[in-house]
């Protein structure tokens, strides 16, 4: 249990909405390793996505502390805010599966549109007396901009928000929200819109680790429609260092797009997987790994064709990507190979059951 009584000598104490997720855990993670006059209050659900097992390394610090909490509901927001007297929010809690989205897609609008509007509120109340001495970051995704043609210019901040999806609507309307609160009320916030995230702890729904698993597990790899969608994809960790500039240096009311220019079909990102995964295998374990088999399938509702982003205006910030997209892909696959043990954790009987019914007969 966190000793509150510590409380008052952090700089700053940030509630981190979302920190079990893929992306949350790696921004505690970097939050926590490099601020350490910073209190990071990981808010989480621990919703399928949700995985404290991500988190190992870091639990024990002294400027880092779990709480189980819900954002679609207020009073759990509220208390966990007057608790550790929360000064600034990072909030990345969310529906995040543009597939699930498409099946149910009521529980999007209760996390990400009423849960982020319950953070708003309280965040509101909370830091009444001087807005200016707090910030509130929005993580947010490219896919509000809606899909480009191949020859159209990548997102800007400026594109006119044209969701498709129940995810990206979703996403749409709480970016509406943050934006309203600080036209209305004064609020302090920035907003973030990122491309495509890859990386270690990425739950084996989305693209990258779903193909690593397949492979691993010697199962076909299946691919939407012609597998000729483009998606921008960039490093988890990229992507934390962007809202860890954001954060610091951008300016009150501003959105912010992040991505590296670096444009692939899923095709291409399947063939690059197939190729690492099969050379780290002879390199290191070994398995018994079957050359992998691509299966086509009915396209997805709705699919967009491409993301892609300008990053002049975070470039102008000071920001750019770490590494290059194939040393990134291949420290991924490495880290999947290393942590099966964490694979086999989280696809587990809820996983088979949702994988069934995503994909038919399971294969
Ligand atoms: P994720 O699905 O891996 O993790 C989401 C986290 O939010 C989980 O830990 C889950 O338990 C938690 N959560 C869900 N509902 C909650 C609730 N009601 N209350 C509290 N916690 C709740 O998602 P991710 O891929 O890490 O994405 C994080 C954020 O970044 C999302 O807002 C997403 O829209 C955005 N984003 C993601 C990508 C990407 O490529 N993954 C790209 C751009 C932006
Ligand atoms: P995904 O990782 O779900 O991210 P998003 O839909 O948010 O971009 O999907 C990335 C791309 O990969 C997208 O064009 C859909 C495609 N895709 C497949 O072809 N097969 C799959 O099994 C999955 C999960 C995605």
């Amino acid at each position: 249990m966190f000793d509150t009584t510590k409380i008052d000598s952090f700089k700053k104490r940030i509630m981190i909405t979302g920190g079990a997720g893929f992306i949350g855990s790696h921004c505690c993670r970097y939050f926590v390793n490099k601020y350490p006059d910073y209190l990071i209050v990981n808010f989480d659900a621990l919703t399928y996505a949700g995985n404290l097992g991500n988190l190992r390394d870091i639990e024990t610090k002294d400027n880092y502390c779990f709480v189980l909490g819900d954002i679609r509901k207020s009073e759990e927001v509220s208390r966990i805010f007057e608790r550790y007297k929360i000064t600034d929010v990072i909030h990345l809690a969310a529906e995040s599966h543009v597939d699930r989205s498409i099946k149910n897609p009521n529980v999007f609008v209760e996390t990400n549109v009423l849960g982020t509007l319950n953070l708003l509120n309280v965040a509101k109340e909370f830091w009444k007396e001087d807005y200016s001495k707090h910030r509130f970051h929005h993580v947010s995704t490219d896919e509000v901009y809606g899909s480009l043609s191949e020859n159209e210019h990548p997102f800007k901040e400026t594109n006119k928000y044209m969701p498709h999806s129940p995810y990206s609507a979703s996403k749409a309307s709480s970016d509406h929200f943050v934006r309203a609160f600080h036209d209305t009320y004064g609020l302090n916030v920035t907003i973030s819109n990122c491309s495509n995230n890859y990386g270690p702890n990425q739950f084996p729904e989305k693209l990258i680790p779903l193909v690593i698993n397949n492979i691993l597990n010697s199962k076909e790899i299946p691919v939407y429609g012609n597998g000729l969608n483009i998606r921008d994809w960039l490093y988890v960790e990229d992507h934390t260092s962007a809202i860890d500039l954001i954060f610091h240096e951008g300016i009150n009311g501003e959105t912010y797009n992040v991505g590296g220019h670096n444009e692939k079909t899923n095709l291409d990102i399947i063939n690059d997987l197939i190729d690492l995964t099969l050379e780290v295998n002879k390199k290191t374990l070994k398995n018994v790994i079957l050359k992998p088999r691509i299966n086509f399938i009915q396209d997805r509702l709705g699919h967009d064709k491409r993301y892609a982003i300008d990053n002049t205006k975070i470039k102008a910030l000071g920001w750019k990507p770490a590494n290059s997209y194939k040393k990134n892909l291949e420290k991924t696959v490495r880290w999947y190979f290393k942590n099966q043990k964490w694979l086999e954790d989280v696809t587990n009987k809820e996983y088979q059951n949702y994988y069934k019914t995503m994909y038919k007969n399971g294969e």
